[in-house]
């Protein structure tokens, strides 16, 4: 053995990507299946006779299966790999521990497939994303206190000095999903399957939107954004644009973030001033938001043509323009008298998926595109083609169903308001259900080519695993100066 290859096999690193490789799986497995159910739900709000009179069917108890698989199956199995992945490479170490790895992956599938047994027998607390009952909350706690060991352990031992910006967003996204959860699910159990929140009236309302504002914030941002750090300069082969603007992002956004949750709760029984303070709150989150668009984006700087030829690229770049788009629409929905038109209209749901389908579904595609070659020991991914048809139809797919969404938004809040020179109302609200529903339709078809890109993914992805083998090769740390 030459001097330079002792050397490089003294300092490699044997990375633990066997966890990293069965979360990545299983989030393509479930985002496949909670994106069916939700064409299944689109398909029910035009056709509600689609729940064929069966309870479990119905879509009280099928829409929080939906929600809860694509955040936290979908987007949780998501994070779980890419900072698996991250924190390995950035921090030149194998993670502290592959015995708790392990535990958070199957305890995560036994979350995920508790939810998916009690959501439709009708189990739920009730509350927003935080529906699961509290033996599963506790078992989420437990999967959750492991995760933040083994990140967090990882970070501690790591052989490089400084602590890469993607792992600040991934640590801040672990850190207060934890605080969220716990203070958030605190209850009183009653029997096995029922509790009761510890909270009541317009202070378990607070609490649970400062949460669900923050599970946007954190679950379906901050960690998110540790991706875009990461994947995007490895993508592009390029530094990120400014690693200054990186550290006042980070800073700025946590900060803000937290504050924002009562414009969830404008025109309710919470006090005005606390609707007045998530509004303002909620205005200032668009420079930080924009701020780290602007920094992603420009990332491509001298590099621009290779999103011609680079379909990883158009799915994370995209993204990026979709989360610039949800975070202007969000403020502006934030200012009170524009609430008074867009709560409870579709409108919402337009924003929710500009920003679900839109930031969340490309950044993560793109991500587990980058990642899934290397973790079989394959240069690329099985066909790049069809991750290029899948680019496009998942895009048309975005903009049928957010269009949809946002004239059908503005259309119910105009005809709910309007009113007869009598005084009296101009529409029931059974005609606007009527005028909405071509655009159940269209969305139903934007969720169709949506749902069909991701099966499109599933093909690829089974197909590059099936032609590769798993590879945990040791990684040489630093190149042998000289050959
Ligand atoms: C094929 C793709 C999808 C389709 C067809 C779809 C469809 C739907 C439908 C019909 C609803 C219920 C809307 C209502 O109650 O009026 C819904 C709600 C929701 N979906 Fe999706 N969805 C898809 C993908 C996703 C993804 C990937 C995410 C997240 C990453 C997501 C997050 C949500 C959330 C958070 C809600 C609740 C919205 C609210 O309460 O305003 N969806 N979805
Ligand atoms: C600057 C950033 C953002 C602000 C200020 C913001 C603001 C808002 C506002 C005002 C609402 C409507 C509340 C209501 O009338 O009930 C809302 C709903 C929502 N937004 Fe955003 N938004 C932002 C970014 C995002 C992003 C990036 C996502 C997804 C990745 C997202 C997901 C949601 C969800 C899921 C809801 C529906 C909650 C529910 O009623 O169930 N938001 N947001």
């Amino acid at each position: 053995m030459s001097s330079s290859s002792t050397f490089a096999a003294a300092r490699a690193v044997n990375y633990n990507d066997t966890v990293v490789r069965q979360f990545s799986i299983a989030a393509v497995v479930w985002g496949v299946v909670g994106m069916l159910v939700g064409v299944w739900i689109a398909a029910q709000l035009a056709w509600p006779e689609l729940n064929f009179g069966i309870p479990w069917l119905s879509y009280g108890r099928l829409r929080p299966l939906h929600t809860n698989a694509v955040i936290f199956a979908f987007g949780g199995c998501a994070l779980f790999a890419t900072s698996y992945y991250v924190v390995q490479r950035t921090c030149q170490v194998r993670l502290i521990s592959d015995k708790l790895a392990a535990f958070t992956f199957w305890g995560w599938q036994a979350v995920i497939v508790a939810a998916a047994v009690s959501l439709p027998l009708g189990y739920t607390s009730g509350k927003e994303y935080a529906e699961l009952e509290w033996p599963i909350d506790i078992l989420i706690t437990l999967v959750w206190v492991a995760y933040a060991v083994v990140f967090f352990g990882t970070v501690g031992i790591r052989k490089v000095r400084h602590i890469y910006v993607a792992n600040w967003f991934f640590g801040a996204f672990i850190l207060a999903v934890a605080l969220l959860h716990l203070v958030n699910s605190a209850a009183m159990p009653v029997s096995f399957m029922k509790s009761y929140s510890a909270y009541s009236g317009v202070q378990d309302a607070m609490v649970q939107w400062w949460y669900g504002h923050n599970a946007v914030g954190f679950f379906l941002t901050a960690g998110f954004l540790g991706m875009m750090y990461y994947f995007i300069p490895k993508q592009a082969e390029r530094p990120v644009y400014s690693y200054r603007l990186s550290i006042v992002h980070f800073w700025a956004l946590i900060f803000t973030y937290m504050w924002a949750g009562p414009h969830h709760l404008h025109y309710t029984a919470l006090p005005d001033w606390a609707q007045s303070v998530g509004m303002l709150f909620s205005l200032i989150l668009l420079a930080p938001s924009w701020g780290g668009m602007i920094n992603g984006i420009m990332t491509l700087s001298g590099a621009w043509h290779k999103l011609r030829d680079d379909p990883i690229l158009k799915f994370l770049i995209v993204s990026l323009s979709f989360y610039g788009m949800s975070t202007f629409e969000g403020p502006m929905m934030s200012i009170k008298t524009v609430n008074a038109l867009s709560h409870y209209t579709d409108w919402t749901v337009g924003h929710v998926h500009s920003g679900a389908l839109g930031w969340v579904g490309l950044i993560t595609m793109g991500s587990l595109y980058y990642l899934v070659p290397r973790l079989f020991g394959q240069k690329q991914m099985y066909s790049v083609r069809a991750i290029e048809l899948h680019f496009w139809i998942a895009t048309i797919g975005i903009v049928l169903y957010i269009a949809a969404m946002w004239i059908a938004g503005v259309m119910q809040g105009l005809m709910w308001r309007a009113i007869n020179t009598d005084g009296t109302l101009t529409y029931s609200f059974v005609e606007s259900v009527k005028a909405t529903y071509p655009f159940y339709v269209i969305r139903l078809l934007g969720g169709l080519l949506y749902l069909g890109g991701m099966c499109l993914m599933a093909w690829n992805v089974a197909k590059t695993a099936l032609n590769g083998r798993p590879t945990d090769v040791a990684i040489p740390a630093m190149k042998p100066a000289a050959a």
